[in-house]
């Protein structure tokens, strides 16, 4: 890549909130503090990786950009244009230029329907001109591009393996030549054996087509292999943001330490595998000040009081956490 490239989305202070958490039970009604003023820059032709455990808001980020959900507050832009308050009409274009993979091939694909007919739709809906031929070339040409048989048209999702779904689902979001996709989790509800095989169909689809992606993993492995750059979330904030080379050479905030420490690796130590202390919080009870701080071996009064900022660093990433901007750790 060559020097720093133009935003293509830019996520500014972004907070989503639902009504409805809670245990039904006992009739709580409690605010679920899923994403809590997220500040990201995705910039054109990058592969960014957003990573965090399961229930961190890596999914409502992601349906909130693309919007999925309206953020409860901040504002999502798409080359400078905000997106997040358009009518359904004027977001038809923006539609189609950021296309997005689902976690679940199972449930991503409707089972009514037949491949050709998935793969038809979403062109036939934004190139109403093009004729049947031209359509069925397009599909032809975009099945054969992820690995795909050109002639499995006539059967239907069921038929075929998760890996085979999740390229079918890869191919449907190609159909409309989009320039940004979100993925996700694409890979984490396949076989072991066939996930590398699927991110290296998405590999080759931003070679090809000069795509940039915000690929959602809870895999560190993932990242590593797949990512340009790296976002680190934990309860609905990003705590780190680097490199992909420098965050695994030098993880700083002290959660992304935790969370490369717990990775398996076979070192000259053997396998090292540290597990995160403390009680786990949870959307519904969001810690005061840094959300990190009942399990952060460095919590000190300031960290429990005060929500830390996302600060640039003199090497580039730019981290949340007191305890750094002090100089303690
Ligand atoms: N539609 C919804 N209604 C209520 N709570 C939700 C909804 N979607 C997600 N959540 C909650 O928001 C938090 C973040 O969820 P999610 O974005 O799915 O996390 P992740 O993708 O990182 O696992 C979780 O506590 C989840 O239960
Ligand atoms: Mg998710």
């Amino acid at each position: 890549m060559t020097g720093p490239r133009e935003t293509l989305v830019g996520i500014t202070d972004v907070v989503k909130h639902f009504a409805g958490g809670g245990n039904v039970l006992k009739r709580e009604k409690r605010k679920v503090h899923a994403v809590n003023g997220v500040t990201l820059a995705i910039r054109q032709g990058e592969s960014f990786c957003l990573v965090g455990e399961s229930g961190c808001g890596k999914s409502t980020l992601a349906r909130t950009v693309i919007g999925l959900n309206a953020p409860t507050a901040g504002t999502i832009t798409y080359r400078g244009q905000r997106i997040d308050d358009l009518t359904p009409k004027a977001m038809a274009p923006y539609r189609r230029r950021m296309q997005m993979v689902f976690q679940n091939p199972y449930a991503s694909l409707n089972p009514r329907m037949t491949v050709q007919t998935i793969l038809e739709e979403p062109i036939r809906f934004h190139f109403p001109r093009l004729s049947r031929a031209e359509v069925k070339a397009k599909v032809e040409e975009v099945m054969l591009s992820v690995g795909n048989d050109p002639h499995w048209g006539s059967r239907y999702p069921h038929e075929f393996s998760g890996g085979q779904r999740q390229r079918i689902s890869i191919a449907r979001a190609l159909m409309v030549d989009p320039e940004f996709v979100v993925a996700d989790e694409p890979i984490s509800a396949l076989d072991v054996s066939i996930q590398a095989q699927v991110l290296n169909v998405m590999m080759d689809a931003r070679d090809q087509r000069d795509l940039t992606y915000l690929f959602i993993t809870h895999d560190l492995s993932v990242v590593e292999h797949f990512g340009s750059r790296v976002g680190v979330m934990y309860l609905g904030t990003v705590c780190e943001l680097a490199e992909t080379k420098a965050l695994f050479a030098n993880p700083r905030h002290p959660y992304t330490q935790i969370l490369l420490a717990a990775i398996p690796r076979l070192d000259a130590s053997g396998f090292r595998h540290t597990r995160l202390a403390g009680e786990v919080p949870t959307a519904m009870d969001l810690p005061s000040g840094c959300v990190f701080h009942p399990r952060c071996p460095h919590a000190n009064a300031r960290c429990k009081a005060e929500i830390p900022a996302l600060k640039d660093q003199p090497d580039g990433t730019a981290i949340a956490c007191h305890g750094i901007e002090e100089g303690r750790i």
